[in-house]
């Protein structure tokens, strides 16, 4: 059952009503991703998220979590799974404590001990005693992120994890989920507006328009992979030979020629190989777009966010 995508989404629909929420969505997650979900406003971001969580039923489709498929093994499948969805709700009346237990006590396994590891992880065991009332904006959107943890998931999925914080809080947020990134393993899928943010800290980007996936590409990478540009009027011969070469992660036909995103060392190997089946390189360059200009470009101009 064990599959190296952590989600798998496919061919994933849903209407309401007359509204196409979800056309056709089709993704990869994988295992120690920080994958960035985009989209203009009303693109089915939510929609595809509340389906991922078994809040939404599909109207078609499969959702897997590590190879469960939610609507066969749904208990399965949530286990592995942890969610924060827009601003969190809390009881102000109860200290954070008492609200993470409320949560706990719905799961089997969950203890004490892990209500006060959670709330260590988000940085916030000194006021857990307090009641939620008491919390800033920020604490309360840490308390979030600590019921996400509880069951200690393996996926944590994130709407909107920084909306209504101010910058500081924003950035308490972002190192947050890298932190728990590096040092607990676990994979996010965040669906955000904001641009810097996914620039900051996501691996991969995913473009969602009008309910379906329009664009879908690496941004960076733990190991030392960069994009670079190859100048070729041969794009399609390139776009073959290399579509299958193996210490290439992604590659996209481009105005100029190819685009590559790859090994600091592959590019020599890659430019040789081209050279050897007769494909003129004019130049090699790095390719360098800020996700601004790549977002704006993949949507027609859409932009609304911010
Ligand atoms: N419960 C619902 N009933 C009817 N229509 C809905 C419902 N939920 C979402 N929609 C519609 O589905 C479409 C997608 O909405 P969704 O909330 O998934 O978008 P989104 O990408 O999350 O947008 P935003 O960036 O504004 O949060 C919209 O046209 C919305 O009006
Ligand atoms: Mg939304």
């Amino acid at each position: 059952m064990e599959s190296k995508n952590i989600l798998e989404i496919r061919k994933l629909k849903k209407n309401y009503k007359e509204i196409k929420a979800v056309k056709n969505v089709n993704l990869d997650v994988e295992k120690g991703d920080i994958f960035g979900f985009l989209g203009p406003n009303g693109a089915g971001k939510t929609t595809t998220i509340r389906m991922i969580l078994g809040l939404v039923h599909p109207d078609q489709g499969e959702i897997r979590i590590k190879g469960y498929d939610i609507k066969k093994d749904y208990k399965k499948a949530l286990q592995y799974m942890g969610a924060m969805v827009e601003t969190p709700k809390f009881y102000d009346y109860l200290s954070g404590y008492q609200n993470l237990k409320l949560v706990a006590n719905l799961y089997k396994n969950v203890k004490h001990i892990d209500i006060n590891k959670s709330l260590k992880k988000v940085g916030l065991k000194n006021r857990g005693k307090n009641k939620v009332e008491t919390y800033s904006v920020g604490m309360k959107q840490r308390l979030g992120l600590a019921r996400a943890l509880l069951n200690e998931p393996e996926l944590v999925i994130l709407d909107e994890p920084t909306s209504g914080l101010d910058p500081q809080g924003k950035k308490e947020i972002r190192e947050l989920i890298q932190q728990l990134a590096i040092n607990q393993g676990i994979t996010f899928f965040i669906c955000t507006h904001l641009l810097n943010e996914v620039e900051q800290i996501c691996n991969k980007v995913a473009i969602l328009q009008d309910g379906e996936i329009i664009s879908n590409r690496f941004i960076k990478e733990k190991e030392n992979k960069k994009w670079v540009e190859f100048y070729t009027k041969q794009k399609n011969e390139a776009e073959l030979m290399l579509k299958d070469y193996n210490g290439i992660s992604d590659l996209n036909i481009s105005k100029n020629g190819i685009q590559i995103f790859t090994f600091e060392k592959e590019i020599e190997k890659i430019n040789y190989q081209l050279n050897n089946r007769g494909i003129k390189v004019q130049y090699i360059i790095p390719y360098v777009e800020s996700l601004e200009e790549y977002y704006l470009k993949e949507t027609g101009g859409h932009f609304d966010v911010i």
